[in-house]
């Protein structure tokens, strides 16, 4: 449900970024199993740092490959090796819909098996371009650029 912010923080480093990424997720794994994938909207402007959280989020996870921006190829999925979290997701899902036009091209790269499995992790870019194939009622976390060094973090 998206209520009031859990988190409103400033980071002005990117360790700082990472150990807020680090905390939302410990609250992700600790939310209640779901029937299908837990599909999170990462919100905010070119630069804002939704790729950079991702990265630290694939970092706690126990991602082995290096985590690039998906803005060409839409959808990257990295295996999650850290025990913690295996038990409960087995993927971590990385979409960036900056370049869709339409909900439908979501479709094109297989998001609605993606999503009806409880064991996805879905970190989605730019959401508010495929709403309409998105939950109603999915979580959304909002980054905003301050100035060079620091960004704005709600959750
Ligand atoms: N405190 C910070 N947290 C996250 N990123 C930061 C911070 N300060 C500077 N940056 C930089 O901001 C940029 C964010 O880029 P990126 O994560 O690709 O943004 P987006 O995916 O939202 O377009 C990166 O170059 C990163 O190094
Ligand atoms: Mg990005």
């Amino acid at each position: 449900m998206n209520t009031a912010p859990h988190l409103s923080a400033r980071s002005t480093s990117l360790e700082q970024t990472s150990e807020i990424a680090r905390q939302w997720l410990e609250a992700i794994a600790a939310s209640p199993v779901s029937a299908s994938a837990i599909i999170i909207g990462l919100d905010g402007n070119l630069g804002s740092g939704k790729t950079t959280f991702t990265q630290a989020v694939a970092r706690e996870l126990g991602v082995a490959e290096q985590v690039t921006s998906p803005t060409y190829v839409i959808q990257k999925s990295y295996a999650i090796l850290n025990p913690r979290f295996s038990a409960r997701f087995s993927r971590l899902i990385h979409i960036d819909a900056y370049r869709l036009e339409e909900a439908s091209e979501l479709e094109v790269i297989g998001f609605r098996k993606l999503a009806a499995d409880p064991r996805n992790l879905i970190l989605i870019e730019w959401p508010e371009r495929v709403a309409a194939l998105l939950p109603a009622d999915m979580r959304t976390v909002h980054f905003a650029f301050v100035d060079e060094t620091t960004r704005s973090i709600e959750y």
